[in-house]
């Protein structure tokens, strides 16, 4: 039930730090150290590549994944789109592991892949967010989310509960191999549940910046580099969605390569800058747009932030910020959607569970 709050989407949007305090605890050990069922830290370990698919979100979160899994794991991931899957199908390497990431765990693009991958004789590991889903069943292996039901047709809580849960999958067989992580990462995910909860708690100023950029435009870009990109991709999907302004994420070094022809007099350009190694750069491409007339509104996190920064994020680790700059882009998207007079949590053509190819 929702309770006292007006909407699905912002009650799901605030229990993201109660799920991921959730996520660390469901997979602790007695002695506090992470770990998972042995048998998925062998396939894990034992795949030469990982493949994931997924739809959507889940596509976008998987998209942070590979980071984890490449930089800490030392695994080599590709992430697909399921419903292109079949079409384009990769040429697959000699011990291929299969990981569907799919909230409701019925998305029928998903589905299809995993029983053309069984077929083929592959194994395959579901990360969802309900048990006994068709995916889970059909599935070797589940790992859980533990977000709780997700009712808005928006995706928030279980977007951050799969990266938390890719995170820790990372962890675990990076561990598991000898890797030393350099980092403790219990702790860091602790520190990423403390910052949701500030984040959660300035409702006031996303809505506000909501006002401000987009309450009358017709479209907006997400810009971000490296895994800023893969968060604008999510953010621009939220505001698509339950808004209905047209909304891009681009790589900020790719809108001079045709996207920036669409800025024009006030469009608002929301820019992620929380990753060191490309500050200057997206910096650069924020006054890039800000010289053709954009609205920039940026998004930076602590320690990196400038003058004109319009919002600061707390400090979290600089691999885990997804998982906190994400929650000021979903707030953002429910405030323009309610400004806008939309259904919040059911918006128009779509359903909470796409069970048709
Ligand atoms: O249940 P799934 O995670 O498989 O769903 C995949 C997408 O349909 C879903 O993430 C969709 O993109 C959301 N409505 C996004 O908010």
């Amino acid at each position: 039930e929702k309770g006292t709050y007006p909407h699905y989407m912002l009650k799901e949007i605030d229990e993201q730090p109660l799920v991921m305090r959730k996520i660390i605890q469901k997979y602790q050990d007695d002695q506090g150290k992470l770990s998972m069922d042995p048998a998925i830290v062998d396939a894990v370990n034992a795949a030469d590549r990982l493949y994931i698919v997924a739809c959507g979100t889940s596509y976008h979160a998987g998209l942070v994944g590979k980071q984890f899994i490449e930089k800490w794991a030392k695994k080599p991931v590709e992430v697909h789109v399921a419903s292109e899957f079949s079409y384009n199908m990769p040429i697959l390497s000699e011990k291929p592991l299969f990981i569907f990431i799919s909230q409701s765990g019925e998305t029928a693009d998903s589905r299809a892949v995993l029983v053309q991958i069984k077929e083929l004789g592959y194994q395959a590991l579901t990360i969802t967010n309900v048990p006994g889903s068709t995916l889970s069943r059909e599935a070797n292996h589940t790992l859980l989310l533990h977000a709780g039901p997700e009712i808005a047709v928006a995706s928030t809580k279980a977007y951050t509960a799969q990266l938390g849960v890719l995170a820790i999958l990372a962890a675990v067989t990076a561990e598991a191999r000898g890797i030393d992580l350099s980092f403790d990462i219990v702790k860091e995910m602790g520190i990423v549940a403390n910052a949701m909860e500030v984040l959660c708690d300035q409702k006031e100023e996303m809505e506000y910046i909501a006002r401000e950029y987009l309450s009358t435009t017709r479209n907006c870009f997400f810009i971000g580099r490296s895994v800023d990109y893969y968060v604008g991709l999510e953010g621009a999907l939220k505001l698509k969605e339950i808004s209905y302004i047209q909304a891009e994420g681009f790589a900020g070094g790719e809108l001079k390569h045709g996207t920036i022809a669409l800025i024009e007099n006030g469009t608002p350009v929301i820019a992620l800058a929380t990753q060191e190694h490309v500050n200057l750069s997206i910096r650069g491409n924020v006054k890039e747009v800000a010289a053709r007339g954009a609205n920039p509104c940026i998004i930076a996190l602590k320690g990196l932030e400038e003058e004109d920064d319009r919002f600061v994020l707390p400090a979290v680790h600089e691999e885990l910020t997804p998982l906190a700059s994400v929650i000021p882009l979903q707030l953002i998207s429910y405030y323009a959607a309610l400004h806008r007079g939309c259904d919040v949590d059911k918006p128009r053509n779509l359903a909470k569970s796409v069970t048709v190819e």
